[in-house]
């Protein structure tokens, strides 16, 4: 059998050339044939994690992956694989992200990962480049968490398939469980091989940056080292149902008084522990029975807090604790998802920022203000990210968006970064 050989001069040509063969053309098509899918009239994407409209846009993709002549295969959580062959039987570089959306979500979040990574695919097949190492792209399942609680749900699994059980007992708001729908996969998608989690040699993640940092700065890519830690708790707070015009005011059990009243004292410590840096949210309330003339028996909050410093993290928690402790039995804490703050491997970052300056494009490093399938990968292997602007600063929004140039940097950046690292020895 021929030796091949990558010796650093080759790997870096072969690196420019997949970089030079990434199709402007082909990848903003794909961006818009995926934005098809679930669209909404005002230009945003509304695509739940394992919806119909999720499993079309999958079929697609599949069709796509073999035409370049990948295999493609699935796992116990629904996460899609599309693996062109190495030249060795060695652990796989991986890239890619999700493809499920908030509801009022935008074309890019996630998407743009997922298709950078087929873009990649194909220029590597234009240009007749052999790697060392196999190349995968993964549709990583439900990152959002807008469908079911907790987000990422799938690159977690993937690095820790223990989480799955208690994942598929999770429902979503019509009372459809994970496990439902994950079964419903594997119906939908027979014939796909399954795929062990197994070794990975790196995971890169090209993502928008959604928020306003890199545009403010006039930088057109992102060397991400990392991103912040992250709270999620549900605060369940229970009065008493009443009539809304004979009920007075003294004797009421009015659960949404109550709520509204934990909600400002949550934002107050959490604003004075973390500072500038802190970002709380909460974003998602339900209201039992959410009657006009009934006094509400019970509200449902969540709580998004999150920080770049553990120990403001720590301090949140305790003050969290604290609170709802005051309140005795008419409120309830249920913790939802946490993670602390993660920094990538030096060794991933710095292939992230060669591939910046090979390419000529001026870069800056960031930390991640969102989370990201990245997060659980960092915990498998060599991670890191790379961000491209987002058009001021939105995300979570139909108005999302990213100028056509910064999205063919992030590509090139991508595709030369991955052969890089398809190409590093054992
Ligand atoms: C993911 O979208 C997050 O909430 O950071
Ligand atoms: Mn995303
Ligand atoms: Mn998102």
């Amino acid at each position: 059998m021929t030796q091949l050989s990558y010796d650093t001069a080759s790997a870096r040509s072969a690196a420019d050339d997949a970089a030079e063969h990434v199709d402007p053309a082909r990848l903003t098509d794909a961006i818009d044939a995926l934005a098809t899918i679930g669209a909404r009239s005002d230009g945003g994407v509304d695509r739940p994690a394992l919806s119909a409209l999720d499993f079309s846009a999958r079929r697609g993709l599949i069709e796509r992956a073999q035409a370049l002549g990948c295999t493609v295969s699935t796992d116990a959580c629904a996460n899609l694989f599309f693996r062109r062959a190495g030249n060795e039987d060695l652990p796989p570089v991986m890239t890619g992200s999700h493809i499920d959306t908030q509801p009022t979500g935008g074309r890019l979040d996630g998407a743009y990962g997922v298709l950078a990574g087929f873009e990649c695919l194909a220029a590597l097949a234009d240009a007749n480049i052999r790697t060392r190492r196999p190349l995968e792209v993964a549709i990583w399942t439900n990152e959002e968490g807008s469908r079911f609680q907790p987000g990422a749900m799938g690159s977690s699994t993937f690095v820790d398939p223990s989480r799955l059980e208690g994942f598929r007992t999770v429902s979503d708001a019509a009372g459809v469980t994970f496990g439902a729908t994950l079964d419903a996969h594997r119906s939908a998608f027979p014939t796909l091989a399954t795929r062990a989690p197994g070794a990975v040699h790196a995971f890169i993640e090209l993502h928008i940056e959604q928020g306003p940092l890199l545009e403010m700065a006039g930088t057109p890519l992102g060397v991400v080292t990392g991103i912040q830690g992250v709270r999620w708790h549900s605060i369940r707070c229970t009065g008493a149902a009443a009539h809304a015009g004979t009920t007075p005011m003294a004797v009421r059990r009015d659960a949404m008084t109550l709520a509204v009243r934990v909600r400002g004292a949550i934002e107050a410590f959490a604003l004075e522990l973390g500072g500038d840096a802190a970002r709380i949210t909460f974003g998602s309330w339900h209201i039992e029975p959410n009657s006009i003339n009934t006094i509400p028996s019970a509200v449902t909050f969540t709580v998004d807090f999150r920080h770049p410093e553990p120990a403001v993290l720590a301090r949140f928690d305790a003050a969290l604790a604290e609170c709802i402790a005051q309140h005795g039995a008419d409120v309830h804490l249920e913790p939802l998802f946490e993670h602390p703050p993660v920094h990538f491997a030096d060794s991933a970052i710095s292939r992230v920022r060669a591939a910046c300056d090979a390419l000529g494009v001026r870069s800056q490093p960031i930390v991640s203000g969102a989370f990201h399938d990245a997060l659980h990968l960092a915990k498998q292997c060599a991670t890191a990210m790379i961000f491209v602007p987002s058009r001021d600063g939105i995300s979570h929004n139909p108005l999302e968006a990213t100028d056509d140039e910064h999205l063919v940097l992030g590509t090139r950046a991508l595709a030369h970064c991955l052969v890089e690292l398809c190409n590093e020895a054992p």
